[in-house]
């Protein structure tokens, strides 16, 4: 049986942290098994907030695959690509854009909110108008059926499901109709208890070293009334304990009863959720050091991903050109 396709997409706006692995990436890993899986390092879509400062463009791209492959994503198995390299990408979007009314555009809540949001930003622009209708291009470039992503990410969803219909209403059944597979997440605070973010400098990074995790594990914020080793403690406010959850499955159970009796002291408590984080992370931490060992090659695997997606998106634009009816040369 041939496997569904899915397809799905991160922006390269820097290294990830465990957030991002517990939200999306963990979720890509396992399925990469069970399906034919395109993921894309959508730098197109980083413009279209972050178009004044581009220097470290290049940079984050080949950063975003180091994180994606050390985290697990296994380029025999799945397709790593770079979205600006399949021009075909382009292509559908500018004849999307001829189809797609503006009012749907206008109308995306997460338009109207990041318009709000990122002020300073001046995102009120042609492009970044027309995010959604590129993530339909992305999408549809694939035929993808299925489109792993958060929650936040439905609108686009909805919007590309539209999108898909409008141009098989008018040139003929070309495009499935995709459909948003919601990530199974684990939810993880950052190290100070509020949400794991860069912009609060609390996270831990999916490339920190065995040594940093712990370094960073002893600074995090456990429950302030417990002053003593002795004193009961109350698991349910400490972010320490949210990582247990995560990272010590075994063990969850007993640290919430020892944290409540106040029969074991943050101290040993961190040094245990730090063994534990390690002794999952360190595989990654593998993986990445032997990848930096022969930089080229990371460059090789983006090439090989692209060349793969770039066949594919040939194949529907030109079939796209065809049931347009436009005059094609070449
Ligand atoms: N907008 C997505 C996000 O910010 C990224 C993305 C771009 C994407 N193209 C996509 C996700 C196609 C899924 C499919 O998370
Ligand atoms: Fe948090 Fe553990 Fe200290 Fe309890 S014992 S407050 S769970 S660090």
């Amino acid at each position: 049986m041939t496997k569904k396709r899915i397809m799905s997409g991160m922006r390269p706006t820097g290294y990830l942290h465990l957030g991002n692995y517990f939200g999306a990436l963990e979720n890509w890993v396992r399925l990469q098994n069970d399906y034919d899986c395109f993921f894309s390092i959508v730098d197109w879509h980083a413009l279209t907030t972050g178009y004044e400062d581009t220097k470290d463009l290049k940079e984050n791209i080949i950063n975003m695959a180091v994180d994606w492959i050390s985290a697990g994503l296994d380029p025999e198995k799945s397709t790593i690509f770079v979205q600006s390299a399949v021009k075909e990408i382009s292509e559908l979007h500018l004849l999307l854009s001829m189809i797609v009314p503006l009012s749907w555009l206008e109308r995306c809540p997460t338009y109207k909110d990041q318009l709000q949001q990122l002020k300073e930003k001046n995102i009120a622009t042609y492009g970044f108008l027309g995010y959604p209708n590129l993530q339909a291009a992305d999408i549809m470039i694939h035929k993808a059926e299925i489109v792993p992503v958060g929650e936040d990410q439905l609108p686009h969803l909805e919007l590309a499901r539209e999108i898909s219909r409008r141009f098989n209403y008018m040139y003929g059944e070309t495009f499935p109709e995709p459909q948003a597979k919601m990530n199974q997440i684990k939810l993880l605070p950052g190290l100070d208890g509020r949400k794991m973010s860069k912009s609060y400098d609390n996270t831990i990074a999916i490339s920190d070293s065995p040594e940093i995790i712990r370094e960073k594990v002893k600074t995090m914020i456990t429950d302030p009334q417990r002053i003593r080793k002795t004193d009961p403690g109350n698991p349910n406010i400490c972010s320490v304990y949210a990582f247990h959850k995560v990272f010590s499955e075994g063990i969850t159970k007993e640290v919430e009863e020892n944290c409540k009796a106040g029969t074991i002291g943050c101290v040993q408590c961190k040094k245990q959720l730090a063994d534990n984080m390690i002794a999952y992370m360190t595989p990654m931490y593998e993986r990445r050091i032997k990848l930096l060992e022969d930089k080229s090659k990371i460059v090789d695997i983006l090439k090989t991903g692209t060349a793969k997606a770039k066949a594919i998106a040939k194949e529907t634009i030109s079939e796209v050109y065809e049931k347009m009816n436009m005059l094609e040369l070449e």
